[in-house]
């Protein structure tokens, strides 16, 4: 019998490329699950007879444990991640069915982490952050950290705009609150967060076209703090930009005021982005880059990896797709993961590389063949 694969969100920017991506490259079923079917009537027609829609909505109880009964993973692409929480990965774990979010941050983890052991007990695979940022974010320092004998530094940043659906905008709001624990710039040292003064909280990075010179921000990740950890890597530096004029504006005016603080200021602050990020899209394609530096332990070796995607939704729906065939295929220990813990990371940037998205990988000179890494 063929896996069934339930996707809440089926009809959101994420969840629509999602079942493309599974109904042309797997032979699971698909449920296609939304507040509105007829969002996505069309989707589940193009699916073919492998996929059908059935109407669930997250903030009803009992039509969410209907639509995840039965179903062999269920994918939340519902949005806002940050309020829909772990409600859904809790109707999984009752139902014991596999659980993947492209979203989720560092609430679905904590969240995770109290359920570790049932969640292993059961055998199931939980893994959250499955998209770029984070989730790619994670997956690509740590492959060029491990091309190092030893890596005692990463410095991270991540910059990228797009038009921003609500949901997203949303989470992107309050992630610049670090969902609920406001902390100041910082870097990662021996596994702590130490706080950074301002003069020392941006750097200028020049990356190749279409987005060239940028001024990226100090951030905490915790998809790092777990990385540098499990790698025991001393220190980490991460920065991140928007570099969408119009968008980084209003993310910086949303920081400063603290307007991720209450749910009528998140609301604002997202609308505002929303049509912020519309205004960007005219001057400026959408895009998303990652680079790494990773230093050894002598300050001579230094390595650098760019990841330049030049569309950010169909990328995260790649992420997700890779992500939810490996769990098809058992490719994954039962546990309950952050994207980068979950799969080889070198594997997981050559399938993303090898998937057709539009996508250019710059990776140090001896390195230069990712796939003898990943093999
Ligand atoms: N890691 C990454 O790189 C990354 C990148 C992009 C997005 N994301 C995350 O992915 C999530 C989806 O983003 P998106 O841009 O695809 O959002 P979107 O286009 O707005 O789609 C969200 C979907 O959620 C559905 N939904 C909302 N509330 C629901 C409920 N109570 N019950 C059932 N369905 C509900 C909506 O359908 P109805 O209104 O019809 O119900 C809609 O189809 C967001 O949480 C975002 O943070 C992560």
């Amino acid at each position: 019998m063929s896996a069934l694969v339930g996707i809440i969100g089926a009809g959101g920017l994420v969840g629509r490329r999602l079942a493309q991506a599974l109904a042309a490259r797997t032979d699971a079923s698909l449920r296609l699950g939304g507040r509105r079917p007829d969002a996505y009537a069309d989707l589940a027609a193009a699916c073919g007879e492998r996929a059908t829609s059935h109407a669930v909505d997250i903030d009803d109880a009992a039509s969410l444990a209907a639509f995840v009964r039965g179903c062999t993973l269920v994918v939340n692409a519902a949005g806002p991640s940050t309020r829909i929480g772990a409600r859904v990965a809790e109707a999984a774990l009752h139902a014991r069915v596999d659980y993947l979010d492209p979203g989720g941050y560092d609430p679905l983890l904590d969240a995770f982490e109290r359920d570790a052991s049932r969640i292993r007990e059961h055998g199931l695979r939980f893994v959250a952050n499955a998209g770029l940022l984070p989730g790619l974010s994670g997956a690509l320092p740590a492959a060029l950290a491990r091309t190092l004998p030893r890596c005692e530094r990463l410095d991270v940043a991540y910059v990228g705009t797009d038009r921003w659906s609500w949901a997203s905008a949303y989470d992107i709001v309050v992630s610049l609150g670090d969902f609920g624990l406001e902390r100041p710039f910082c870097a990662i040292r021996n596994g702590s967060a130490e706080r950074r003064p301002w003069w020392r909280a941006s750097r200028a990075y020049t990356l190749p076209a279409p987005i060239g010179k940028v001024r990226a921000w100090r951030l905490y990740t915790e998809e790092l703090a777990r990385l540098a950890r499990d790698e025991r890597i001393a220190q980490v530096n991460v920065y991140g930009v928007n570099h969408g004029p119009a968008s980084a504006r209003v993310l910086a005016a949303t920081k400063l005021l603290r307007r991720y603080r209450t749910e009528a200021g998140r609301e604002r602050a997202a609308h505002a982005l929303v049509a912020a990020s519309e205004r960007d899209a005219r001057t400026h394609p959408a895009c998303f880059a990652i680079v790494v530096d990773a230093y050894g332990e002598d300050a001579a070796t230094h390595r650098q990896a760019t990841l330049v995607i030049d569309d950010t939704y169909a990328g995260t729906a790649e992420v997700v797709a890779i992500a939810a065939q490996a769990m098809l295929e058992r490719r994954i220990a039962p546990g309950a993961y952050s994207l980068h813990e979950a799969l080889a990371p070198e594997w997981l940037v050559d399938r993303f590389l090898a998937s057709g998205v539009r996508a250019r990988l710059d990776w140090p000179p001896t390195q230069n063949r990712l796939r003898e890494i990943a093999a």
